[in-house]
């Protein structure tokens, strides 16, 4: 299991062209290796048979011919036939006649006949032929001794010299081996034709896939072939296409649902501005009407034990107005349409100090630089809005922090507490809508908005949209 896991690991971890090119040349190696050895081994068997026979044959027709010189003790013409012999035959290294004592009578050795040679073989038995492999300087020998008229009159040897068989098998192996290289070279140009017809268009679907993976829908990969990677091409392209396509859809449901949440969001900011002129303008008047005019029943009331009853009615009205008052700047604050969003955020900030037990510090830097677009004043108030909100109903927090500042075109706002914190993906489940809606707004002015908070730690809520005017590179009020 490990063995073969760790193959995968090794074959798999190369290159395709490694691949091929290992198995052509693995191929053609292993087999250009194999029949050369075994050509080799079989070839040398096969001569050094026929050496032997030729040994046989020679040794036997010089005993033929030496017996009548022998007989007539004719030394010339039997050094003369030994001669002969030898130049008829390359392969014949020597040969040499010996009388039936075993003196030598003639042979081709020139100079000296070495010591030795004649006791390393001898013919066996009357008119039997005897064929030793001697080591000579020279490599090995096949000797043949023949008897001479059946051993009568001495014996005939003859040595032939492998030097010939070894020379032959020696070339034969180079031949062998240079077609063996020549084979793998064709093999390697082989190889690498085939991985660039084979890599070629799967390198492209890499292209075009990592295209693809980056959102160009638009790139078609060219089938190169009709086979199985044509096949793979086609199948890819088809499937970009349907990628494209419902991307496309996907955009426009967007795109849908972007309009549809703008609309929803300005209509919901229209609702609350009505209602919140609504209580002002209404529901105000007429409890200040009603308010003044207690104040004069209470004064011209002419039963004195009714005027505590009065005063107690009046001081309801009083607080029932200021209730009303709150819940129309909450609603829609009129001083944001009037006098913009610092203004705004400043009164707001110093109410919610003023109302809960939590210290806010507020900083803004580079927002005098001229009014920000409706929309962003809107979204940016409603944000800090809903933020401070949550870490009132939830942080726990005994500090909190608003900063907000313009620069280079874009408007960081990032609120802090010092709370309990919470679980992100606890949040992301909830059925709740504040962190939701923060999102939804920050998106919809094409910003971004993070949120990190850590249980127990706090929570920094960070928000960044582009706004469209001057912008400041200094910090100021
Ligand atoms: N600053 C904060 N500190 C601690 N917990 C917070 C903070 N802000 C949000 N949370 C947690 O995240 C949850 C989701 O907040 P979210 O504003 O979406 O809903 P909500 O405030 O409970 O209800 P609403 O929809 O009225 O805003 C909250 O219920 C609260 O548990
Ligand atoms: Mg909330």
């Amino acid at each position: 299991m490990i063995f073969t896991h760790r193959i995968w690991q090794v074959a798999g971890a190369v290159s395709v062209r490694s691949k091929i090119l290992g198995i052509v040349l693995g191929l053609v190696l292993l087999l250009g290796v194999v029949t050369t050895l075994q050509v080799r081994v079989m070839s040398r068997q096969a001569l050094t048979d026929r050496l032997e026979e030729q040994s046989i044959s020679i040794a036997r027709d010089v005993s033929a011919r030496a017996t009548d010189l022998i007989l007539t003790n004719d030394l010339y013409a039997l050094h003369q036939l030994l001669e002969e012999t030898r130049l008829n035959n390359a392969d014949v290294r020597y040969a040499f006649i010996t009388d039936k004592n075993g003196t030598v009578l003639a042979h081709t050795f020139g100079e000296g006949f070495p010591p030795g040679l004649l006791a390393a073989n001898q013919a066996d038995e009357v008119d039997h032929h005897q064929t030793a492999v001697i080591e000579t300087e020279d490599g090995l020998v096949w000797d043949t001794a023949v008897p001479i008229f059946g051993g009568e009159a001495g014996t005939a040897r003859v040595g032939l010299s492998e030097a010939s068989v070894q020379a032959t098998v020696e070339s034969m192996t180079g031949q062998m081996l240079l077609t063996t290289v020549v084979v793998s070279a064709v093999g390697i140009a082989a190889a690498v034709f085939l991985t660039w017809i084979v890599t070629r268009p799967i390198l492209d679907l890499k292209k075009s896939a990592q295209a693809v993976g980056q959102g160009d829908f638009s790139r078609q990969v060219r089938p190169w072939a009709d086979d199985e990677i044509g096949d793979l091409a086609l199948a890819f392209n088809s499937m970009t296409a349907d990628l494209a396509q419902a991307e496309q859809e996907r955009a426009e449901r967007e795109q849908l649902r972007s309009q549809l949440l703008e609309k929803v969001i300005a209509a919901q900011e229209e609702e609350r501005q009505r209602i919140s002129r609504e209580l002002h303008d209404e529901t105000g008047q007429s409890l200040t009407s009603l308010m003044v005019r207690m104040q004069t029943m209470k004064q011209q009331c002419p039963v004195p034990e009714l005027q505590p009853q009065i005063e107690e009615l009046r001081q309801l009205v009083v607080q029932t107005l200021d209730g009303v008052h709150n819940l129309a700047r909450e609603l829609r604050p009129s001083i944001l349409d009037d006098l913009g969003l610092e203004a705004a955020i400043e009164r707001y900030v110093r109410e919610v100090n003023g109302r809960w037990p939590v210290e806010i510090d507020l900083m803004m830097m580079g927002m005098d630089n001229g009014r920000l677009p409706p929309p962003v004043e809107t979204a940016v108030y409603r944000i800090i809005q809903e933020s401070l909100t949550n870490v009132v109903r939830h942080a726990d927090a005994r500090h909190a922090s608003v900063l907000l500042e313009r620069r280079n075109g874009r408007l960081r706002t990032i609120i802090e507490d010092d709370g309990k914190g919470f679980d992100l993906r606890d949040a992301a489940h909830s059925e709740r809508l504040g962190l939701y809606g923060l999102r939804e707004r920050a998106e919809l002015l094409n910003g971004t908005l993070t949120i990190e908070t850590v249980p127990g730690q706090g929570t920094s809520i960070f928000v960044e949209v582009p706004v469209n005017g001057t912008d400041s590179h200094s910090a100021g009020g």
